[in-house]
């Protein structure tokens, strides 16, 4: 039996043109939405990225500003242009693309935006409130995932959920999330001795690694919903998750394709965050 394939790209449509109408009305009240994208240095994934979420901006009708710097942008002149945006009328959402090169602090940057306009929910303080689960800003990532997962009509409560991978932006707020939906949680990394043994007790799995065909057909259950947040690039420029898709997605209930399962619904949530920062900043909504 082959898993049914969940469509990310058909959903995330589905959230954007939402967006779309929101960001309309807004205009009608004379509010125009506008997220800031910083970009620093030559990384061509990051490339890839910032072009797709300038683009569902422009979709969207939400006004992009791209701040392309050098790779030799001090973290001085990067802090300096996080102030001025934090302070910029027009702009409603900050985005500063991660990596950052070495000798920039990503957190001392994370740190410096303003929680109004944190849109990719990185800083502690829209981290604590997703942990306390009163959040504005939705963890781009894991609320894409967490859609997908509901799109299944598999209800979470109850469930055993593996997530693999513990990131600050990917498989910690993913926890929380399934967490908050009253599933069993087990969170998964490098260090973890028994994993296929694991992964092999999920309903739901989560793969949020950054290596390619990790999640082999052997280590899911049969009937598994499988989540896999890889991007991973091959040697002949062809485009992988951390999912062996051929042989799992024989053994899983659902599983999401790379590309299109995880990637355009983390933008999805991009644009629901900058819509939302919109109406925070213009007191069309009130802070949790
Ligand atoms: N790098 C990888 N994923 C992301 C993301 O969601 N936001 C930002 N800013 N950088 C990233």
């Amino acid at each position: 039996m082959m898993a049914n394939i969940i469509d990310g790209k058909k959903l995330s449509s589905e959230i954007k043109q939402f967006v779309k109408k929101e960001v309309a009305e807004l205009k009608d009240k004379g509010i125009e939405v506008g997220l800031a994208v910083v970009i620093v240095g030559n990384n061509a994934a990051s490339r890839v990225y910032v072009n797709s979420k300038k683009k569902n901006c422009a979709e969207l009708g939400i006004e992009s500003r791209e701040y392309a710097l050098a790779e030799e942008t001090t973290e001085q002149e990067l802090l300096a242009l996080v102030e001025k945006l934090n302070i910029d009328s027009k702009i409603n959402g900050i985005l500063v693309q991660l990596p950052l090169p070495k000798h920039i602090d990503e957190k001392k940057i994370i740190a410096a935006i303003s929680p109004l306009k944190d849109v990719d929910a990185f800083h502690a303080n829209s981290v604590g409130k997703i942990m306390i689960g009163d959040y504005d800003f939705l963890p781009c990532t894991p609320a894409g995932c967490m859609d997908l997962i509901h799109s299944t009509g598999v209800d979470v409560c109850g469930k055993h959920c593996v997530v693999v991978g513990r990131s600050n932006i990917v498989g910690k707020p993913m926890a929380m999330l399934l967490l908050h939906e009253s599933g069993t949680v087990t969170i998964c990394h490098s260090k973890t001795t028994n994993l296929a043994e694991i992964c092999r007790q999920a309903d739901i799995l989560v793969a949020a690694v950054g290596k390619a065909n990790i999640i082999t057909a052997d280590m899911v259950k049969p009937g598994a919903i499988v989540i896999d947040v890889g991007m991973n690039r091959l040697e002949n420029g062809k485009l992988c998750g951390d999912v062996d898709f051929e042989n799992v997605s024989k053994v899983a209930g659902h599983i999401t394709p790379v590309p299109g399962g995880v990637g355009p619904m983390t933008i999805a949530t991009l644009m629901k965050n900058t819509m939302i920062a919109a109406k925070l900043q213009n007191n069309l909504m009130t802070l949790k």
